[in-house]
């Protein structure tokens, strides 16, 4: 009984984000690697150089942030939108560039 009390006390504590200057904060960070495995993967393939939904995002990285942004959450030609955050989609934009 004392250990899983314990247990639960550990779980619960610190978690009331209040201004102590801790570095774990609850904000939540895009994680480029999740959104993209989500979102994206499933078209342009888990290393961005396309499948038969979609085509590589090799030559389209190149373009500005905003330009890709708007492409992401507006819909590009065959492309549906992905409606996310735009966070997300400049996380998402970044993990792909990385895989280049
Ligand atoms: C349902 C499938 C699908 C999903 C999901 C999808 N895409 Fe696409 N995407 C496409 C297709 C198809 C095209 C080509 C559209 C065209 O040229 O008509 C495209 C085009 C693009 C282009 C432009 C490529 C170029 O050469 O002009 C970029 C950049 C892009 N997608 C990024 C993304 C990102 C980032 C995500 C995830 C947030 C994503 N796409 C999700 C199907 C998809």
């Amino acid at each position: 009984m004392y250990t899983l009390g314990l247990a639960v006390l550990l779980a619960c504590g610190g978690g009331s984000g209040s201004e102590t200057g801790d570095t774990t904060t609850r904000q939540p960070m895009p994680d480029g690697e999740t959104v993209y495995g989500l979102r994206c993967a499933s078209c342009h393939g888990e290393d961005a150089r396309g499948t038969g939904a979609g085509p590589t995002l090799e030559v389209a990285l190149d373009r500005d942030d905003a330009v890709l942004v708007a492409l992401i959450l507006e819909g590009w030609g065959g492309m549906p939108p992905v409606v996310i955050p735009e966070a997300d989609a400049l996380a998402a934009i970044a993990y792909a560039r990385s895989l280049f």
